[in-house]
């Protein structure tokens, strides 16, 4: 069954087409970032435009890409995310796939992107070994960890499509966190790509001596929430995560320090990208902050793994690209004698493989519900 899965929550426009949930046939991105970064964030009305321009040709483009590999194939349903996200971005897809389905005379599947997020690790290539389709239903009971720009929590899964909320954060999610701390820093948007890059040449810095590097970092608070909290609903604060208090030690920071910001021209440089450097302090801090989240959800996950009975650990989400937090979370799932699954980076970021490739094995809505649906802008995976 090939699947057409449709994704405009935020600030990607994507169309890709899937065979029986697993293999991609054809994939294709586009970015706004460009168009949100003098404005240091996702603009809504800019992204919803956006998508109207650009969802025609992003759908052709990969119904194109999938007729080169199958020529005779078929499409036999569209499936497109109808939540979270971002209201005005929701609806240009939800409403384009709605028409497509319609005039294809396929049925219409919505779905939560979040839950599709943790299906990326079961994404493969045309060609891909055997050994990365191994059954999906092997990996359960799994624990789950989501994490994106607006998103921080885990699940645990006793079988596939079954969840249960085990923690998250109680305000800002990770992306946030460190999309934040790079406006703060004047290190552009999105920041996470940044601060992951320039946390990396810091480190390499040090070469080997791990101990001399973790000694150099600053010490931020690690985002543990208290006991007896609000905002918990219910979950154990020691399960959840609180990046409030993060943000605010590194505006604190940054206003004791303001030559971080306005730096003399003698301090010394670290290039972390080709033709793109910052102050050895910033880096730093940068590597700091970046330690403080990957330690706080690294230690969530730990117990996480520390009370159940698990096969794998999923991680899904943009997030999730980030090099020390995978390098810290195999780490984990290793040392618990977990199976590590995550996707390869280019499904790690929003994407309609991943929409088309849950739609064959889970439809939130179908039938007539899903050609009557209205986006759900706060969606939960249940
Ligand atoms: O999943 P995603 O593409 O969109 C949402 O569903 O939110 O995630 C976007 C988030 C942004 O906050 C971005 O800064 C973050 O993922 N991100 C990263 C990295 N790459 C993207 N965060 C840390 N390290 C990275 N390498
Ligand atoms: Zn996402």
């Amino acid at each position: 069954m090939n699947i057409l899965g449709i994704e405009t929550s935020c600030d990607e426009t994507a169309a890709a087409v899937v065979k029986d949930g697993r293999t991609v046939l054809s994939n294709v991105v586009y970015t706004q970032i460009p168009l949100h970064k003098p404005y240091g964030g996702v603009v809504p009305e800019i992204a919803s435009r956006a998508h109207v321009e650009k969802i025609s040709e992003v759908v052709n483009e990969a119904i194109a890409k999938f007729r080169e590999v199958e020529p005779e194939g078929s499409i036999d349903a569209v499936a497109v995310t109808y939540g979270p996200g971002l209201s005005p971005a929701l609806i240009v897809g939800l409403n384009a796939a709605k028409g497509l389905a319609l005039s294809m005379g396929v049925p219409l599947f919505c779905i939560n992107h979040i839950e599709a997020h943790l299906h990326t690790p079961f994404l493969n290539d045309v060609g891909d070994a055997p050994a990365s389709a191994a059954s999906i239903e092997s990996r359960m009971p799994a624990l789950a960890l989501a994490i994106s720009g607006g998103h921080t929590n885990w699940f645990e899964l006793p079988e596939y499509g079954s969840y249960r909320l085990l923690g998250q954060t109680l305000d800002d999610a990770a992306g946030e966190a460190f999309d934040k701390a790079a406006k703060l820093l004047n290190l552009g948007y999105p920041g996470g790509p940044k601060i992951d890059a320039i946390a990396k040449a810091y480190r390499a810095t040090f070469g080997d001596d791990s101990r001399r590097w973790k000694s150099s970092l600053e010490k931020f608070p690690k985002g543990c929430p208290r006991e007896g909290v609000s905002a918990l609903a219910g979950l154990p604060a020691d399960m959840c995560v609180s990046f409030s208090g993060l943000k605010t030690a590194l505006l604190r920071y940054v206003q004791k320090h303001q030559e971080l910001l306005d730096p003399s021209p003698d301090e010394p440089r670290l290039e972390y990208k080709s033709g793109e450097e910052v102050t050895l302090e910033v880096a730093r801090i940068v590597a700091s902050y970046q330690e403080a989240i990957v330690e706080a959800v690294a230690d969530r996950t730990r117990t996480a793994l520390s009370r159940g009975s698990y096969r794998s650990f999923i991680i899904g989400g943009g997030v999730s690209l980030n090099s020390r937090l995978r390098e810290k979370l195999k780490k984990t799932a290793d040392r618990a004698h977990v199976e590590f699954l995550t996707a390869k980076p280019k499904y790690c970021g929003d994407n309609g493989a991943m929409i088309a490739a849950l739609a064959y094995y889970r439809r939130n809505l179908t039938g007539e519900d899903a050609l009557a649906a209205d986006v759900c802008p706060s969606l939960e995976v249940m």
